[in-house]
């Protein structure tokens, strides 16, 4: 699926990538179904084909749909690499322009039958997943030990909200959780399905003065995502938006926004996907 030009982006950037961690990225919400797996699918995309090399975790445990989005059925999941002895690359899906889907399954609740030497296996077959520049977990919605427990393992989190109020004050409530569990101390934001800027930057103001006066936590505003129709229709038709309307207003947007995350410096010292799922073994069991 590579093309070209594909190609060559991607063998500028490992000329000028510092050999580093990729920067794991936990994008979540408080209230379901405001664009979490929509955005992580098409941001996902839009970073791998400005030449970066993309993972995305779907980390919505027994309600992934990362991969419906992108119109395919996943045979395997995480837990067929630990118990079924399927590998790494029998698991991965490989989306447009080669970007990898590693689908979670519903296993997490099985965690705490996986062995040492499961775990310890596990982790070293995961090492075929070296040279990513990013990792993009996608949660569930809502205030659970589950999503939690993934914002703690992230090393950057967003954060993201539409305009409407329900989903301020839910995404206001999972915030408190972080703050109290003192899991990260800052975030960035997304506002999706905002009518333009204005009612963005508006509704991000709102939400920074609420979090400003009563939480210890640093926001930082990263973006918007047009309210588009366009999105819609290309759920239904289990395309990616920006690949099926790469010039709808969504995907300018999300174009936006690929182009401000890449040019955040992120800290070289990660983790690491070892590290990651090392620190999702230590939390969930
Ligand atoms: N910017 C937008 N413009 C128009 N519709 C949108 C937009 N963003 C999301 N939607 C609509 O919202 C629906 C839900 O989006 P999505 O599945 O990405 O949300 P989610 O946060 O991942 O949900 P869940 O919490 O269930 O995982 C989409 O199928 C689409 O119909
Ligand atoms: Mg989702």
């Amino acid at each position: 699926m590579l093309d070209q030009a594909q190609k060559l982006r991607q063998l500028a950037s490992d000329n000028t990538a510092k050999k580093g961690k990729p920067r794991i990225i936990t994008v979540t919400s408080g209230k379901g179904g405001v664009g979490k797996s929509n955005i992580v699918v098409n941001l996902s995309i839009a970073l791998q084909k400005s030449g970066k090399r993309v993972l995305i975790f779907d980390a919505d445990v027994g309600m992934g749909n990362d991969d419906v989005l992108m119109g395919f059925l996943p045979k395997y999941n995480v837990f067929d690499i630990i118990f079924n002895s399927k590998t790494i690359e029998e698991v991965v899906v490989q989306g447009p322009y080669g970007l990898g889907l590693l689908p979670a399954g519903s296993g997490l609740n099985r965690i705490e039958d996986i062995s040492t030497k499961q775990r310890e296996e596990f982790i070293k077959k995961l090492s075929s997943l070296e040279n990513l520049d990013y990792i993009l977990m996608d949660t569930g919605a809502g205030i659970s030990r589950t999503v939690l427990g993934f914002i703690a393992c992230c090393e950057e989190l967003i954060m993201l909200t539409t305009p409407e109020p329900t989903s301020l004050t839910d995404a206001y409530s999972l915030l408190k959780a972080v703050n109290h569990f003192k899991l990260k101390s800052r975030a960035r934001v997304i506002i999706n399905r905002a009518f333009d800027e204005k009612e963005a930057l508006i509704t991000y103001n709102k939400f920074n003065n609420a979090v400003n006066n009563f939480l210890k936590m640093e926001l930082e505003y990263l973006g918007m995502v047009s309210e588009d129709r366009r999105i819609v229709q290309s759920v239904r038709a289990q395309q990616p938006f920006i690949m099926a309307y790469p010039n709808c207003d969504a995907s300018r947007d999300i174009e936006r926004l690929a182009q401000r995350i890449s040019g955040i410096e992120g800290s070289t010292e990660g983790i690491g996907v070892q590290g990651l799922f090392k620190k999702i073994f230590s939390i969930f069991s």
